[in-house]
């Protein structure tokens, strides 16, 4: 059930130690923020998550198998930008990875297929709130219309684990409250683990089930190379959340819809209840 266990995981590039001895186990269905000063090694600890980076040292698993090496439909990505197709319409986006998944063992998707994947698509673009921007190019959006287009997209391939590397710091702070009650939102009701690099505070604390910081223990300018971050804090939010439930903190994000116009759970979608099942979820390779 997408729990991750990291256990004495270093990185190092060259003579550079960026992060050492990080022992953590994240539970399923926590929602981690990730917070430390800038440079410490938090988009390198997402990128080792996702499989972009080898670890030099130490282990990953995700449900007790070893993280592959690179990544995989288990896990989905949204960084601070740019992570949709700027040449693709947001409904292309949203279609691509499962038309991608499936053209791999169908030759291409057509017919009955390519609708479902299209249909599919515009209930994730209603959920995210895109509804009527489908033929739209993500130049035409927003900040915050772009992030909800990359949440859309990378949900499309129902990932077990989402890594977000600070998605929300470039928008506005209206912007962000909207986008923080949708994150939590898709975070109650799809199955899944989230890992998020945020620099806010307020950020994490609204969001996390569990705030972990990485700060590097010695930092004269002799010793930064050798000696790279660790966790320095690891703090359980209280009253502790649970996907699905509300706290007294979440009254006025729960019962969980940002919009009381958009039905939940989400349309036309099915998620998986606990293992997928093999067919649901072939293999990209
Ligand atoms: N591909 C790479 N090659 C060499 N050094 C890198 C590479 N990626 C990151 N680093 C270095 O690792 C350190 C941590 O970077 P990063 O993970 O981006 O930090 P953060 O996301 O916490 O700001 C930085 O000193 C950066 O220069
Ligand atoms: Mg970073």
């Amino acid at each position: 059930m997408s729990g991750i266990e990291i256990r004495n995981l270093w990185k190092e590039y060259g003579d550079q130690v960026v992060l050492q001895n990080v022992d953590l186990t994240i539970a399923p269905r926590a929602f981690i923020a990730l917070v430390g000063p800038s440079g410490c090694g938090k988009t390198t600890f997402l990128r080792m998550l996702l499989g972009q980076e080898t670890p030099t040292r130490g282990t990953i698993t995700l449900d007790g198998a070893p993280l592959p090496h690179e990544p995989d439909p288990d896990r989905g990505v949204v960084f601070q930008r740019y992570s949709v197709f700027p040449h693709m319409t947001v409904l292309g986006n949203v279609m691509a990875g499962p038309e991608l998944r499936a053209s791999r063992f169908l030759g291409r998707t057509f017919g009955a297929r390519r609708r479902a994947i299209a249909d599919e698509a515009r209930a994730m673009l209603a959920e995210v709130g895109l509804a009527g921007s489908e033929d739209k190019y993500p130049a035409q959006l927003s900040g915050g219309m772009q992030q909800r287009l990359a949440l859309a997209q990378a949900l499309m391939m129902k990932p077990k684990v989402l890594l977000l590397d600070e998605p929300f710091g470039a928008l506005d702070p209206g912007i962000r409250s909207d986008i923080h009650r949708l994150m939590k939102r898709l975070w109650n009701e799809v199955p899944m683990t989230v890992v998020m690099v945020t620099h806010d505070l307020k950020e994490a604390f609204t969001l996390a089930t569990r705030i972990i910081a990485f700060e590097r223990t010695r930092d004269r300018p002799e010793e930064r190379l050798r000696y790279g971050a660790t966790i320095t804090k690891d703090i359980l939010i209280w009253p502790p959340r649970s996907a699905g439930k509300t706290t007294i903190w979440d009254a006025d994000l729960l019962p969980g819809r940002d919009d009381p116009t958009i039905p939940g759970p989400i349309a036309g979608t099915t998620w998986p209840k606990e293992e997928p099942d093999a067919d649901a979820y072939p293999p990209l390779r």
